[in-house]
């Protein structure tokens, strides 16, 4: 049934929001059992083509064949085969933990003794099984999130989509959700995909990662593979009083340097190795009149990859974001 043994296969696929481009021609394919995710901004297009993939939106133009199954001609087909959480959360707070499963299992018509046995394997898989008889609303974040991972999971889907899962979550509920992940990429041979602004959680589950900015796929493989595809192993950073281009142009002639980009009174150095080559980046800048008034050396990141390709990082772009909607709601100014 499955085509070539692909989960998912996608061929230039489109989303217009009127004049607005939200997905531009993403073609990408995902083996079965692999742990697929899509990292990026906001805004980049990621929920657009989860809903797309999961039927709920169709696609403009383009094609993606999702467990055997045409998106557009066989949605219904589509849905029997996935499950899907959706970005924001679904569970019903006024029903128990286990209600809100079994809600979900009879909407897929699980016969009862089979349903009741399934909701307590993945109560208990997940954490629940003490809590499963509470009110969803007296539950954490984390519980509710975890709790609609397990629900999408009674119908056994041979996929799981996930749209940012541990958004707004604290860093210890985000933990405890990366674990449940892992633990059900070790069971039975299930395919994740997955979409994250989170560079670590993209770095820590996903087998293979596709890059996404303004609705366009800039860079696609294993964690390890992206970074070994940009120059440099280390970032060095460097908070300069009087930074000048002056300076960046010296450190630029450095032969173990690659690239330097600066951020107002900051640099960043991608170089061949922090530890070894930071003494004499310092004395780059001494020389040139600078001043030290911080360093920090990292090996490089999924966001050091983000950055070499776009110019900007995904964080940055996040604060814009918040600062553009402090700017949206602020009063008008009077008298015009
Ligand atoms: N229903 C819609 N109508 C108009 N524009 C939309 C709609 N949904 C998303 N967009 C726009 O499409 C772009 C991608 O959004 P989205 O897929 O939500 O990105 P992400 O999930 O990566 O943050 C954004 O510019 C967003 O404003
Ligand atoms: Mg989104």
């Amino acid at each position: 049934m499955l085509r070539d043994g692909k989960a998912i296969t996608v061929s230039g696929i489109t989303r217009e929001f009127g004049p607005a481009t939200a997905v531009d021609g993403i073609s990408f394919e995902v083996d079965r059992g692999e742990f697929f995710g899509f990292l990026g901004p906001n805004g980049a297009g990621k929920t657009t083509l989860i809903r797309m993939l999961t039927t709920l939106l169709k696609p403009t133009s383009g094609q993606a064949i999702v467990s055997g199954f045409d998106v557009a001609e066989d949605p219904a087909r589509v849905r029997k085969h996935i499950g899907v959480v959706p970005q924001a959360m679904t569970s019903d707070l006024d029903l128990t933990g286990r209600e809100n499963m079994d809600i979900y299992g009879r909407f897929y018509g699980i016969r009862s003794g089979e349903r009741k046995e399934r909701i307590e394997y993945l109560l208990e898989m997940v954490g629940l099984a003490p809590r499963a008889d509470d009110l969803v609303a007296t539950y954490s974040g984390g519980m509710r999130r975890r709790l609609e991972i397990a629900r999408v999971l009674v119908h056994k889907p041979a996929l799981l989509f996930l749209d940012e899962p541990t958004i707004g979550l604290d860093p210890q509920s985000r933990r405890v959700v990366w674990e449940l992940l892992k633990k059900l990429m070790q069971g039975d041979s299930i395919t994740i995909f997955l979409t994250t602004h989170y560079m670590e959680e993209a770095e820590l589950l996903c087998g293979r990662v596709a890059i996404i900015d303004a609705g366009k796929i800039i860079a696609m493989g294993s964690p390890a593979a992206l970074k070994a595809g940009i120059p440099g192993n280390d970032i060095v950073t460097l908070k300069v009083g009087g930074l000048t281009d002056e300076i960046i142009g010296a450190m630029e002639k450095l032969p173990f340097v690659h690239k330097v980009s600066r951020e107002e009174d900051s640099l960043a150095a991608s170089v061949d190795n922090g530890a070894e080559n930071l003494p004499q980046l310092i004395d780059v800048v001494r020389a040139s009149g600078g001043a030290i008034v911080a360093a920090s050396v990292h090996e490089q990141s999924l966001e050091d990859v983000f950055i070499h390709y776009t110019g900007k990082s995904i964080r940055e772009e996040e604060a814009r974001k918040v600062s553009f909607l402090i700017g949206a709601g602020m009063p008008q100014r009077l008298g015009r």
